[in-house]
This record gives structure tokens, sequence and C-alpha cells, in this order.
């Protein structure tokens, strides 16, 4: 029989206040309050579309402007939708813990991005990350892209129009198509965002992981290296994953509502 949730948010905090360093890991599951589908599910992204015609590099080579309408459609999406609960507790919490602690994420929504932006009183640049923490986007942004020919970087943020492949986004400098500055099946991670995400994960006495279902890797190995290195792994899902036998708690429920127990909300307090 699992123990009740009251003791177990108790160990979550106790590990949590002992830990020097801590690493959290965020999935999709974090953003599901905000209305952001997440990937794998009942309502999941990847039921209704499959992984292969739209988010690898041959999908696009194939029909970029196919590819660029999905993009438009959860960009737009996203910006429809607020960060949660969940997202403003990690910020506030994060801010507070200044430099001992990172928050790798596997979303692209840029919702970390925004909950940092507004716990500190400044206007979300999506595409680039202010925050007072290393916020590390594993798997790219919405709001970037980058340029197919010269390998070009940027924030972007303007409603794409993907009606025909004239209208598609081209570079700046040599006029080439622009992709979505995101991570598609067969593609390597962002080298220095990965790379600090395992530093963290190796040094960290506590990996958080919160709204993933731990399936796709290297983001999925990050808990294994905190766990190797003496850790302990703290989960936040409503379901069970495969990381769920590992952890010292597995807080079962929903990340707006845990996330505000565990670590206090991330409502400004009123004076
Ligand atoms: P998934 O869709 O695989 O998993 C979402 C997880 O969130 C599940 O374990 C749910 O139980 C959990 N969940 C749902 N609602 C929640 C809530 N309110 N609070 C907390 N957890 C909740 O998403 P990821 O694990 O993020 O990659 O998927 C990893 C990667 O697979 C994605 O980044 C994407 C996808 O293919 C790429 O596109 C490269």
């Amino acid at each position: 029989m699992e123990p009740p949730l009251d003791a177990q948010l108790d160990r979550a905090r106790d590990l949590l206040a002992a830990a020097r360093r801590v690493l959290v890991l965020t999935g999709a599951g974090i953003s599901a309050e905000s209305g952001v589908p997440t990937f794998r599910g009942v309502q999941g992204l990847w039921k209704e579309y499959r992984p292969e015609e739209l988010a690898t590099p041959g999908a696009f080579r194939r029909d970029p402007r196919l590819v660029w309408e999905w993009y438009a459609w959860r960009r737009d999406l996203v910006l429809r939708c607020k960060p949660n609960a969940g997202h403003r507790a990690l910020a506030r919490w994060l801010r507070a813990r200044k430099a001992f602690a990172a928050l790798a994420t596997q979303n692209v929504d840029g919702l970390h991005t925004r909950a940092a932006a507004e716990d500190m009183g400044s206007q979300a640049s999506l595409g680039s990350s202010a925050a007072p923490y290393p916020l590390l986007e594993l798997h790219g942004s919405l709001f970037t892209v980058r340029c197919t020919e010269c390998g070009r970087e940027e924030p972007h943020t303007a409603p794409v129009d993907a009606t025909s492949l004239e209208t598609l986004p081209r570079c700046g400098a040599c006029t080439a198509l622009l992709r979505p500055g995101v991570v598609w099946f067969g593609e390597p991670l962002p080298e220095t965002a990965l790379s600090e995400a395992f530093r963290w994960a190796g040094e960290a006495e506590v990996a958080l992981v919160v709204g993933t279902s731990a399936l796709v890797h290297p983001a999925a190995s990050l808990p294994g290296m905190t766990l190797r290195r003496g850790g302990s792994v703290v989960e936040v899902n409503p379901e069970a994953s495969p990381l769920t036998p590992l952890a010292a708690v597995s807080l079962r429920g929903p990340a707006g509502i845990l996330l505000a127990k565990v670590l206090g909300t991330g409502e400004p307090t009123r004076v």
C-alpha cells in the first residue's frame, strides 16, 4: 500500500530542502493544465498525427508546407495558453534557489520562459530566455527558426503563413527556407543544453521529474544519472512511468496542484 499523500509531500519537501543541487526535468504533462496537448495518452498529439509524417527531417524535405502548417497551428495554440500554477510554482522556487537548481525541459512551448518572465515582472521574450537559472530547452523551441542552408538560428514569433511554399518564412541572410527550431526524430539534441543537463543530473542530490512519460531518450536518461551518483528522484505525474519504481517519492496527481504543495505557490505575495 502506498503511504498517504501528506506523508509523501513531507518526504518530497524534506529531500528538496536537504539537497544542495536540484535538477528539475519536465515534460508535456506540466503544460497539460494550460491546455497544451501531451504527446501520448488518450488525447495525445501522436494519436492524431504520425510522428514520421510531421516531426522528421525527411517529412520536412518531402512536404515543408505541411510540416510548417502543423507547427504554425501548435504555435497559435500555445500562444493562446498561459503558464499554469505548476509553471509558476517552479519559476518562483527556482529563482529562490539561486545558483543551486536548473530546469531542463523537453517542452518546446515556451511556457517555462513565460513563467520565468512573469515571475520577474518582465515581458517574456520567446525564443530566448532571461530566466535567473539555467533553463535548458532540450528539444528546442517553437519560437526559434533555423536556416536549412546556412544554419543561422534566431528567435521567430511572427505568424507563419503556411498556405503555400512561397509564403513560408525564409532566411534574412541567404533566402533559403527556414525550419522550426525544434528537435525532430533522428536528430541530435542541442549540444550545450544537453551537456549542461547531464552535468546537472550527475551533480544533483535530487532530480524532480514532472509530467513526462520518461520514454524518450536521451532526456529520459537524466534521472538515472542522478540515481547513479547516489541521489534521489521525486516524480510528479498522475500516472505511473518507467521511473516510478526507482523514485524515492512518487506524487500521483496533476502538477499544478502538487508542485504548489511541495514548492509553495508561484503567486505574487500581497502586502
Ligand atoms: P508524453 O506525452 O509522452 O507524456 C506526458 C506525461 O505527462 C504522461 O506521463 C502523463 O501521465 C503526464 N501528465 C498528464 N497530465 C499531467 C498533469 N496535469 N500533471 C503532470 N503530469 C501529467 O510527453 P513527454 O514525456 O514530454 O519529443 O514526451 C517526450 C517527448 O516525446 C516530447 O518532447 C516529444 C515527444 O515525441 C519530440 O518531439 C522530439
